[in-house]
């Protein structure tokens, strides 16, 4: 089951459960990494998401926003995945600046699940195929979330 739609989540606990149920779903990319684009402002829920979908593939050490080093990467003993990548692109001003991480091998490795905080910035280097989240506040307790 993979979760396309839009759906409105009232709590961080709920965006928690909706990232478990979505790590849940997830079918793994054949031959190229599994890419989840976060899109939404600050404060929007991203982290909060990644943080639960990580805890749903079994890191218990927290995860906290990359912002100050861009790219964090976590050990994965799950069926389809070997290793987590975690990147914050807010402040790079474009993709050539993934390259020098190492990007092309990342996202060629299907063992590879990346979720990627702030995509737009790094849009020209982003893989065609990918699952795009985007959050919108509401209110201060409600964010909605469409996935494509
Ligand atoms: N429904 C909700 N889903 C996610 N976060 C929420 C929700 N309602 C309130 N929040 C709060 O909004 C903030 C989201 O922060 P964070 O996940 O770090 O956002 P981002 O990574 O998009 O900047 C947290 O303080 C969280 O408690
Ligand atoms: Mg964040």
């Amino acid at each position: 089951m993979q979760k396309e739609g839009t759906y409105t989540l009232r709590s961080p606990e709920e965006t928690a459960a909706f990232a478990h149920d979505f790590i849940a779903g997830l079918e793994a990319e054949q031959k190229n990494a599994t890419t989840i684009c976060l899109y939404g402002d600050l404060g929007s829920g991203k982290t909060t998401f990644v943080k639960a979908a990580a805890k749903a593939l079994g890191i218990q050490e927290i995860v906290t926003s990359p912002t100050f080093v861009i790219e964090k990467i976590y050990d994965l003993d799950t069926k389809n995945f070997e290793r987590l990548f975690h990147i914050d692109a807010y402040r790079l001003k474009e993709g050539s600046e993934l390259l020098a991480l190492g990007w092309n091998e990342i996202i060629a490795n299907p063992q590879h699940i990346i979720f990627i905080e702030w995509p737009k910035y790094v849009a020209d280097v982003l893989p065609t195929k990918r699952h795009n989240l985007t959050f919108t506040f509401v209110d201060e307790h409600t964010r909605r979330l469409n996935v494509t």
